[in-house]
């Protein structure tokens, strides 16, 4: 991991810090949030491809786990997926139940979830684990994969850090201290959890007029077989 200057927020002060930074701040991140998915059509593509493998596997109820202001879980919805929300900021939660009475939304931690393990058709991660510290994220992970099923898929979207050999990165996020990860180390350890890379979809940096980040959105999906073997041993790639 690089050295920083910004603050250092430990694992157990940060779903406290997460969630009173968003419950200040909800009223303008909803309207920011909403916005910024309608306008990026790009980040629909897997969210598109998820909905659809989702329904072909015979559909279920799906998590999209710090869903904010709810606007990704009822696109889910509207795309016949049995989706429901959490999100740590109590304050999101409810302009989600007002935005969106017919869907589900909890106020909870993606790292707890109050979700029987193996019950979850899919887990959407849409932007959300970028404010899970680097030594909280193993754990995190490992509770998404927990409540998936067998064969159940996992869609995390986040911004990608590509600097050879680092893993992970603070950077300024306007509302809430946030890291960026290499799309090699979330895909190691989710595959050391059982959820295997099924797709990836790495925008360009230069789409992110903002900070120049390249976007990853990442489809794994759960198997039971722990010996599996990918096709691709990703330590050796060195085309990121
Ligand atoms: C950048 S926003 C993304 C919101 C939404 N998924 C979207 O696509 O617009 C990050 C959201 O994740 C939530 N969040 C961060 N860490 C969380 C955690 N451990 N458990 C639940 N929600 C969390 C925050 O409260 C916030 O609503």
């Amino acid at each position: 991991m690089r050295c920083s200057t910004l603050p250092v927020v430990t694992s157990s002060e940060h779903l406290t810090t997460v969630g009173a930074d968003y419950d200040a701040m909800a009223q303008a991140y909803t309207a920011f949030a909403g916005e910024a998915f309608a306008g990026r059509p790009l980040n629909h593509v897997l969210v598109e491809a998820f909905a659809g493998l989702v329904r072909q596997a015979g559909g279920g109820p799906v998590a999209d786990v710090g869903c904010g202001p709810g606007h990704v879980t009822r696109y889910l919805q509207d795309r016949g997926v049995d989706a429901f929300g959490v999100d740590l900021s109590p304050q999101l939660v409810a302009l989600a139940r007002e935005a969106s009475p017919g869907i589900r939304f909890d106020v909870g931690d993606m790292g707890a979830l109050d979700v029987t393990s193996g019950s979850l058709a899919g887990v959407l991660a849409n932007y959300s684990l970028i404010h899970t510290p680097p030594d909280v994220l193993p754990a995190t992970l490992a509770e998404l994969s927990r409540v998936l099923a067998p064969g159940g898929y996992l869609l995390a979207a986040f911004p990608a850090l590509d600097a050879a050999g680092a893993t992970a990165e603070p950077w300024d996020h306007k509302v809430s201290p946030a890291w960026r990860y290499s799309l090699d180390h979330v895909i190691g350890l989710l595959r050391q959890t059982g959820v295997h890379e099924v797709a990836h979809m790495v925008i360009a940096p230069g789409e992110d007029q903002v900070r120049g980040f390249p976007q990853a959105h990442l489809l794994g999906r759960k198997t039971d077989d722990t010996d599996r073997t990918d096709r691709t041993d990703r330590t050796d790639r060195t085309d990121r």
